[in-house]
């Protein structure tokens, strides 16, 4: 069921499925809370499933300008509070939802029961990635999502994917299509700016699953190998034959790592 919530100042889309340890489902950047249908259809059977659409994507109101990981993750603790949902989460990020996931480690981590962290990483963009960043952010607002499209869609997905499973390619860019160029703009400049926790890993000390494509060309196996490794109580696992959204490409590889981590976790 997707309900509409007040929270942090703005009207959020969230699908919520299912009961018991609340898993809250982060989406990647520019996506919505869609590229999770496979989780939710699947997960709900044992947990409460939240899955949010972050602010400026998918059914979630827009705000202009800037939006920083920050905001994400003060808007969903905020929602989290406006659901009445007071036991400690897993969390899982993918990518954007995964930087996400770091800040509101950082501000909200007694909130925190475990934490999924999907084809992310915890460093910061360097200068000349940011730049790319926020002039890219200034052209989406002005021609719409289109060049963004252009440029991420040929990365996102490993070619078994796209021999496979080509319909995950015509989902990913009619979400991406989808997503309104104010938002998309804002996000974009609040990732450019996102703080590096390569230096806090050590200190999260929750269980945490770390995985990753084996074939993911945006956040490399080797580099979320590096973060696992930093991270005191966490799991790396790969997915074989798959690119930057697991969760899409290999929905069942995917849940099968979840649940054995979920089911651990009691
Ligand atoms: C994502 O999937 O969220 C993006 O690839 C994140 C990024 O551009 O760094």
């Amino acid at each position: 069921m997707v309900t509409s919530v007040d929270a942090a100042g703005i009207r959020m889309a969230v699908t919520d499925e299912g009961s018991g340890v609340p898993v809250l489902l982060v989406h990647g950047f520019p996506l919505s809370a869609g590229m999770w249908s496979k989780q939710v259809s699947v997960l709900q059977r044992t947990h409460r499933i939240l899955a949010p659409d972050l602010r400026g994507f998918g059914g979630t109101e827009v705000t202009d300008g800037e939006v920083t990981m920050e905001q994400f993750a003060d808007d969903l603790a905020a929602l989290l509070d406006a659901m009445g949902v007071e036991e400690p989460i897993v969390l899982c990020g993918l990518s954007m939802g995964g930087y996400i996931a770091l800040a509101f480690w950082h501000r909200h981590r007694e909130r925190l029961k475990a934490l999924i962290l999907s084809d992310t990483r915890a460093t910061a963009d360097a200068p000349d990635a940011a730049k790319g960043r926020r002039d890219m952010a200034d052209r989406v607002q002005r021609e719409g999502p289109a060049p963004l499209v252009d440029q991420m869609l040929s990365k996102l997905i490993s070619p078994a994917t796209v021999r496979d499973r080509p319909q995950v390619r015509d989902e990913l860019s009619s979400m991406m299509m989808g997503c309104a160029p104010v938002g998309v703009a804002a996000a974009a400049r609040g990732l450019a700016r996102r703080k590096d926790w390569t230096d806090q890993l050590g200190e999260i000390d929750l269980p945490a699953l770390v995985l990753c494509g084996a074939e993911d060309a945006i956040t490399t196996p080797a580099e979320m190998q590096r973060m696992a490794a930093a991270m005191p109580d966490a799991r790396y696992v790969e997915i074989p034959g798959v690119g930057h959204v697991p969760p899409m490409e290999a929905p069942e590889a995917f849940n099968t790592e979840v649940r054995r981590f979920l089911d651990q976790l009691g």
